[in-house]
């Protein structure tokens, strides 16, 4: 049988060639995408990364209180190449953050969150959730000072909730404290339920893209324009033109990246931290307890929001609802247009004290708090709400210019 009558035989059961004609040679993308489309597809590059060096982690990582720290050590020094795998994977966890960040950003630049990619976004705010939930897992495991005592001061924000606070503590923990039993259900969770959710999440993610087409940096729809054949008149096919443009980004991400990994992998202490590598003691707290710099921003909001009758309920609920407002992000945004290239001044201005701002909030979620770090964290994380709170009213005052009818620049 030869490939064609093969793929015929397949083609009549399943559909593998319409499939891949629907979002590969036949999805047309917009032929002016820039540097900000690269990191949809670094994301997954990334993704692919995490799972595969993960698995090989769980091979020879052992998900007790008593074995844990050891089992790492054994990784780096002992078994072949396990430095090298649990490098990769703590230098792509900081990788994932800082592509996703960009990646949303880009979504901030060119209103991909509006109309009709609304669900585009939302899913996108489901995966950046399970991201959030899986570093904050995963970082416990290894089982050093630093995630025993970051876990301590997450797992006891639930505690501020009334009534049923100290409850759910305890029923997160599995325990009194954080034990070995901690540790056991965040493996669980870590290796396989959060892993199988972002799977899934990511798929449906490119499915509602493909089906309303992607966006482009002047945010104008190249469905509009078509030429007799129904083929949009600036939209190139996805394969080969994108997967041969997307090998550039990819080549350059990982010459990136394993300088980190073989040059830098603990990242200045921003992506192994030093108190990590002594083992968990709850009799010895750390000097300076910081999570990991790609949750600083929230923490930063978390420690700068006075409590109330000693309760540090404000600062969850200022944090939670620091998230929640991206979800709603699409609803905000009255502008005519989509891309920034074409909004008014006020949008351009909101957007960049939103970034100066969270830039600060990570930053000041670094350094131990002080009164000065205080004052400016409230005031950032003012501006970084009325980023989203102000924006009806901005994107609805301000002039905009007219969209061209085609996109600009492109090959
Ligand atoms: C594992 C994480 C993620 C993966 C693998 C991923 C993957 C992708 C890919 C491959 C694309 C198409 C290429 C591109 O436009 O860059 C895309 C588009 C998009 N993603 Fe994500 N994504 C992830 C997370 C997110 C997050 C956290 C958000 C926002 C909350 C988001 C929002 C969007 C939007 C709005 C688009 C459409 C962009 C446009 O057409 O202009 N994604 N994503």
């Amino acid at each position: 049988m030869n490939a064609k009558k093969f793929m015929h035989w397949v083609d009549a059961r399943f559909p593998a060639t319409e499939t891949y004609e629907y979002h590969m040679s036949k999805y047309y993308a917009p032929k002016n995408f820039n540097f900000w489309y690269f990191f949809g597809v670094l994301s997954m590059v990334v993704l692919v990364n995490q799972l595969v060096t993960g698995i090989w982690l769980t091979m020879m990582f052992n998900p007790s209180a008593e074995g844990a720290f050891a089992s790492v050590e054994y990784i780096m020094r002992d078994v072949q190449g396990g430095w090298l795998i649990r490098y990769m994977h703590s230098t792509g966890a900081s990788a994932f953050f800082v592509v996703v960040y960009l990646h949303m950003f880009r979504g901030l630049l060119y209103g991909s969150y509006q109309k009709p990619r609304e669900l585009v976004w939302l899913i996108g705010m489901g995966i950046y959730l399970c991201l959030m939930a899986e570093g904050f897992f995963g970082y416990l495991l290894p089982w050093g000072n630093m995630s025993f005592w970051g876990a301590q001061v997450i797992l006891n924000l639930p505690a501020a909730i009334p009534f049923i606070g100290d409850a759910l503590g305890e029923w997160v923990k599995g325990d009194y404290i954080i034990s070995g039993i901690t540790l056991n259900r965040f493996f669980a969770l870590h290796v396989v339920a959060i892993p199988l959710i972002l799977v899934g999440l990511v798929f449906v993610h490119l499915v509602a893209l493909h089906h309303v087409g992607s966006n482009n940096p002047d945010g104008i729809d190249i469905k509009k324009l078509k030429d007799k054949n129904g083929v949009p008149l600036d939209g190139v096919a996805f394969h080969p033109y994108y997967t041969v443009h997307d090998m550039v980004g990819i080549v350059v991400f990982f010459i990136v990246f394993f300088a980190v990994v073989f040059f830098f992998p603990e990242g200045g202490g921003f992506f192994l931290e030093p108190p990590n590598f002594e083992a968990a003691n709850p009799l010895k707290t750390p000097a300076h307890i910081a999570p990991v710099w790609y949750y600083t921003p929230f923490y930063a909001m978390l420690r700068a929001t006075p409590s109330m009758f000693g309760s540090a309920l404000p600062g969850v609920i200022v944090m939670a609802a620091s998230i929640a407002i991206l979800f709603v992000l699409p609803w905000l945004d009255k502008s005519p247009v989509r891309s920034m290239r074409y909004k008014g001044i006020l949008s351009k201005i909101a957007l960049a004290i939103f970034v100066v701002s969270f830039l600060i909030l990570g930053y000041l979620g670094v350094i131990p708090s002080s009164d000065t770090a205080t004052l400016v964290a409230r005031i950032c994380t003012i501006l970084y709400f009325l980023y989203f709170l102000l924006m009806p009213i901005y994107t609805s005052i301000e002039t905009c210019k007219q969209p061209p009818e085609r996109v600009t620049g492109g090959h």
